[in-house]
């Protein structure tokens, strides 16, 4: 099927809500669990989340990697605001910073990255090249950086979109599950990646499928 794009910014308050209160254990621990296995578990200096969401990712990837400090960056309000309080409650004020802000363009309290970790931005960006964009603008492109970015794969249709909904937030509320579907049919498949990354000069980053619904882009930058 055809890409049908969604809303770029997720600053409606329910809907911030519940994605910050629905159970992403699965993908969000194997975002990590990837990340320590292509690149290990030390990374230190400073990290930048892009895209940040609630800060899910921030918090266990501060947990995993104990020697870096997490920079957050979010264009929704509702969403720092969740993050901070989630940040908050794990105690992790002094490793984790979370900042209001547009991608890119966003300033950040670090001068040099040593990883930038992207989860399920992509398919939010009006035009695929703004993603490559913030990748070029933060890394600083010394071969230093490690780049980890996943998202989901755009099925090949609409009833298997709605099949892949159920199969894996069946008992989610339904604004979660309306969330889940339009990410699936607004996500790109990994060929169209590839070509992104040709397009923007990226192609020597690696490009994996691995599950039925997730991709990921790895590699030094
Ligand atoms: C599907 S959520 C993912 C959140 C988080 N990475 C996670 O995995 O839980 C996508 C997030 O990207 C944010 N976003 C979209 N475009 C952005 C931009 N240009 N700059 C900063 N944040 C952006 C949205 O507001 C939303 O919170």
């Amino acid at each position: 099927m055809e890409r049908i794009p969604e809303p770029e910014i997720m600053d409606d308050e329910e809907q911030a809500r519940a994605y910050s209160e629905a159970d992403f254990e699965a993908p969000h621990s194997m975002f990590v669990h990837l990340f320590t296995e292509r690149f290990g578990d030390e990374i230190n200096g400073h990290v930048l989340d892009a895209g940040c969401g609630p800060a899910d990712i921030s918090v266990r990837f501060a947990l995993a990697c104990k020697g870096c400090t997490v920079h957050g960056v979010d264009a929704s309000k509702p969403m720092i605001r969740l993050g901070r309080e989630r940040v908050r409650s794990k105690g992790l004020e002094d490793r984790i910073r979370l900042y209001h802000g547009y991608l890119p363009g966003t300033a950040i309290e670090a001068e040099e990255i040593s990883a930038l970790i992207v989860n399920s931005l992509l398919h939010h960006l009006p035009q695929a090249s703004q993603m490559w964009d913030i990748v070029r603008h933060y890394a600083p492109g010394t071969g230093s950086c490690a780049l980890f970015l996943m998202d989901l794969i755009r099925p090949e249709s609409k009833t298997q979109a709605r099949e892949i909904v159920e199969k894996y937030s069946g008992s989610e509320p339904e604004v979660l599950k309306k969330d889940f579907y339009h990410s699936l049919c607004a996500a790109y498949r990994p060929d169209e990646v590839r070509q992104q990354l040709s397009d923007a000069g990226l192609d020597f980053l690696n490009v994996e499928v691995v599950s039925d619904r997730h991709f990921v882009v790895h590699g030094m930058l």
